[in-house]
């Protein structure tokens, strides 16, 4: 059964809203990981569109599970994460007009710059996780440059239109998670998972962590944050159901 890492970045988005100083990210993280979080997520981005440096810097002080900074594999963000030392970097392709992160980062096609960056951040005794489409060769690519985990793009499968696609994009979501754990490399999946969705993700036994974001925090904005962590864990850490039981 999966562990959960809760984002946090869309406490930070509401903030940024009205360009105040809450709600924090840091309230946030604290009170995630008392209903359960073993780990907390935060993507620092090119733009700094929500979460900050004053964020992370105090999130490395206060999180006392584990932090996992996304970050896009620049120079920048290098230095900082090898100044900061989150528990684990999340290799991630990042564009200023994107919404959201779209697609997994092309590993194999930037073989050099990651495997340069892999390098400098495992030499900060920092682990890295590359967030990867679920493709054969870029899971190959992820080992080829040093990686230490994946993390499974799982937002094909959440946006798939059909039962059909779904099951598709489910089949492939596996196939990757069976192929990395293979190659000795640690799993992980997330975007776009929500309460409704995440079951059959959450039921892959290779996965180990599961990275969820913006349907916690939406739902904490009505429930509260505790509440919100605790259904969600209570959701991916059922018992595996026998094939047919309901
Ligand atoms: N994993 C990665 C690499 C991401 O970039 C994001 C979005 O920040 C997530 C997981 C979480 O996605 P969501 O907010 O859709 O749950």
């Amino acid at each position: 059964m999966p562990t959960l890492g809760v984002n946090i970045d869309h406490v930070a988005t509401l903030r940024e809203a009205r360009l105040v100083t809450y709600p924090d990210p840091v309230t946030a993280a604290a009170l995630a990981e008392l209903a359960g979080a073993a780990c907390i997520v935060v993507h620092l981005r090119e733009d700094r569109r929500h979460i900050k440096d004053r964020d992370l810097a105090i999130l490395r002080e206060t999180v006392q599970t584990a932090l996992n900074m996304e970050m896009a594999a620049t120079e920048e963000m290098v230095a900082i994460a090898c100044r900061i030392k989150p528990d684990c970097a999340t290799l991630v392709p990042e564009k200023r007009e994107e919404l959201t992160t779209e697609g997994g980062l092309d590993v194999r096609g930037n073989c050099a710059r990651v495997e340069a960056a892999v390098k400098a951040l495992i030499g900060a005794g920092i682990k890295v996780s590359l967030f990867i489409d679920p493709d054969r060769e870029q899971i190959q690519a992820s080992r080829d440059v040093g990686g230490d985990a994946v993390e499974i793009h799982t937002g094909l499968y959440c946006d798939a239109r059909s039962a059909e696609a779904q099951e598709a994009e489910l089949a492939k979501v596996q196939a990757a998670a069976k192929e990395a754990h293979t190659l000795g490399l640690e799993v992980k999946a997330g975007h776009g998972l929500h309460y409704g969705n995440v079951l059959p993700i959450a039921a892959i036994p290779q996965i180990k962590e599961l990275s969820i974001g913006h349907s916690i925090v939406a739902r904490a904005v009505l429930v509260g944050m505790v509440q919100a962590v605790r259904d969600m864990i209570f959701l991916i850490q059922q018992p595996p159901r026998a094939p047919g039981q309901r």
